[in-house]
């Protein structure tokens, strides 16, 4: 697939004030310092168009990117991020749950796990919720390139496990290193199948 035209339009706060839901939307959401923003680049061929940091907390709005002028792809801000104040984290998840809720032309939300973590509360707290929402969601797995392909498989499989000891189904997963462009493909015809349906 050839590089997407990709464009910045808006940093929000508040979901009320995102742009027109007049396209399907794919969000990206998981830890701080997973690597959504890397993720994004990668998916986009555009290095800088979301900022990206090695310190955690770098995301800190609702960014909307417009995509070959078909679909929005959207940067959120981490969760579970320790460094900041309760209060400021409470109003950050506030904003990220008043988005994903309310949004109403959120086709798909991606969420991203570090495959070099066990899996991790804060995470299966997550998913959790946003089964509990019946908002659609696949897993990424990201930085794959910081293990071998055999770790690779084993954490994955270790997840898997995990999941289905609490779910009778595992959501879509793909595997990827923002890196190596690894998963790109993967990610990119889901969404395209997504929209067309
Ligand atoms: P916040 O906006 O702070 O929530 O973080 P984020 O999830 O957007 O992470 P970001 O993309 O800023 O990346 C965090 C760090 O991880 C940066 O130092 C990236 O270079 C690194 N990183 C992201 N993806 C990969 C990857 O696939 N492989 C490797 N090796 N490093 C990665
Ligand atoms: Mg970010």
């Amino acid at each position: 697939m050839s590089q997407l035209i990709a464009r910045f339009i808006t940093s929000n706060t508040d979901f009320k004030t995102c742009p027109p839901a007049r396209f399907p939307e794919f969000a990206f959401i998981g830890r701080s310092n997973v690597g959504k923003s890397s993720l994004i680049n990668s998916l986009t061929f555009h290095k800088g168009l979301a900022k990206t940091s090695q310190t955690p907390g770098k995301t800190q709005l609702i960014n909307h990117f417009m995509i070959d002028e078909k679909w929005y792809l959207v940067d959120l801000p981490g969760y579970g991020f320790a460094k900041v104040s309760k209060e400021k984290r409470r109003e950050f998840e506030k904003m990220i749950f008043d988005y994903l809720i309310h949004r109403e032309n959120l086709t798909c939300l991606f969420v991203l796990i570090d495959i070099r973590l066990k899996p991790q509360a804060v995470d299966i707290e997550f998913m959790s919720r946003m089964v509990e929402h019946e908002i659609p969601f696949h897993i990424v797995f990201t930085k794959a390139d910081k293990l071998s392909q055999k770790q690779v498989n084993e954490s994955v499989d270790v997840y898997k496990k995990f999941l289905l000891d609490m779910w009778d189904e595992l959501p879509e997963i793909f595997i990827t290193s923002a890196e190596k462009h690894v998963g790109r493909e993967e990610i990119l015809a889901n969404i395209a199948e997504l929209i067309q349906t």
